[in-house]
């Protein structure tokens, strides 16, 4: 075997190691999840989040790289998450990449996490056919985006607080449903009916979003009217964030006329987001792109999948952490 990318993801709190080939076939995927190591905080605790990647991160290669009976001499590079994250657990991944990329002879490349979300869409035989417009929605970002292709992003509007994922988090915490949030909320919300009318926060506006308003008003309605359902409830939540997002999406496609609608980050698992965004890809006559469920949350094989166009554009960025890294740089 060989032309394999190794990739690495650390960026918060999953160790992900991964081979994948041009093609986008996953040879080899391992991820660690810190999960216990943060519940009892009620988020990421930063510094226990760099050490637990520390403990797994040596293991978790050579775990891959046996799987695969993979050596050095199969890889054509390295590709390892640079940012956005936090800043310790991004070093773990990046300081030992380079030390690999040293050790073995392969060339390293740091590489942007959102466009590894963005190319998850072309793991296991995807084709994204361009241009796309690009909807990530995950618990770190909320944004829309339109791509002449592969490489030239044009940001068209962000969340100005809360995103997608942090508030189907919160919000399954206030109903008591475990961690993570995202399934937990959307099993609830099969079982219910939208049966109140919660406020849809900027949906008839261009393309920025804002969450925390709608995380807000389901607090006081769980106060308020303690008589309905956590599945109604969830229910109602879950249909509030969709027609934002399909608002914005349905603009997008209006506007950008691409050839695809490409909706990645954890919260593309949802299968209500799925259907409801398949609606509207129908309505436009554009591809629907979406990654593998297996791969819509943070995981390496799309870190190796990005890979693949930076060294088909010739850019290697350095393998120095940006804890704020923007979508528009590589
Ligand atoms: O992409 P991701 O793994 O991490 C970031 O880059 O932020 O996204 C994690 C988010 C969490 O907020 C989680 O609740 C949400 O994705 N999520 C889901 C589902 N699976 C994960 N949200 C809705 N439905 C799901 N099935
Ligand atoms: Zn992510």
């Amino acid at each position: 075997m060989s032309g394999l990318i190794l990739g690495i993801e650390t960026s918060c709190d999953d160790t992900s190691v991964a081979l994948v080939d041009r093609s986008g076939h996953v040879a080899a995927i391992k991820t660690v999840s810190q999960y216990e190591v943060h519940e009892a905080f009620g988020g990421v605790y930063p510094e226990l989040a760099s050490r637990a990647h520390l403990e797994a991160i040596l293991p978790t290669i050579q775990s891959v790289m046996d799987e695969a009976s993979a050596t050095q001499k199969d890889l054509t590079a390295i590709g390892v998450t640079r940012g956005p994250g936090l800043i310790g657990s991004l070093l773990v991944g990046l300081s030992t990449a380079e030390a690999l990329s040293l050790g073995w002879g392969v060339p390293a490349y740091g590489v942007n996490h959102l466009r590894g979300h963005i190319r998850s869409v072309e793991l296991e035989d995807g084709q994204t056919e361009f241009p796309a417009v690009i909807m990530l929605v995950s618990g770190g970002h909320t944004l829309i985006a339109d791509l002449k292709d592969p490489w030239s992003y044009r940001l068209l509007g962000t969340t100005r607080d809360d995103s997608v994922g942090e508030s189907y988090d919160k919000v399954a915490r206030m109903l008591g449903l475990g961690m993570p949030g995202g399934p937990a909320i959307d099993r609830a919300a099969k079982l219910g009916r939208p049966v109140l009318r919660l406020p849809r926060p900027m949906k008839n506006e261009g393309y920025e979003f804002s969450f925390s308003g709608l995380k807000s008003s389901v607090a006081r309605h769980i106060e308020n009217h303690p008589e309905v359902s956590l599945e109604d409830m969830s229910a109602s939540f879950v249909a509030a964030c969709l027609d934002v997002l399909v608002a914005k999406a349905d603009r997008a496609l209006a506007e950008c006329k691409p050839r695809s609608l490409v909706i990645v980050g954890g919260v593309s698992a949802s299968p209500q987001l799925r259907d409801a965004m398949a609606q509207v890809a129908g309505r436009h006559g554009v591809n629907l792109c979406l990654p593998p469920v297996k791969w819509a949350t943070d995981n390496a094989a799309m870190i190796a999948m990005a890979t693949w166009d930076y060294i088909e554009r010739g850019v290697q960025p350095a393998l120095f952490p940006k804890p704020n890294l923007s979508l528009e740089t590589p």
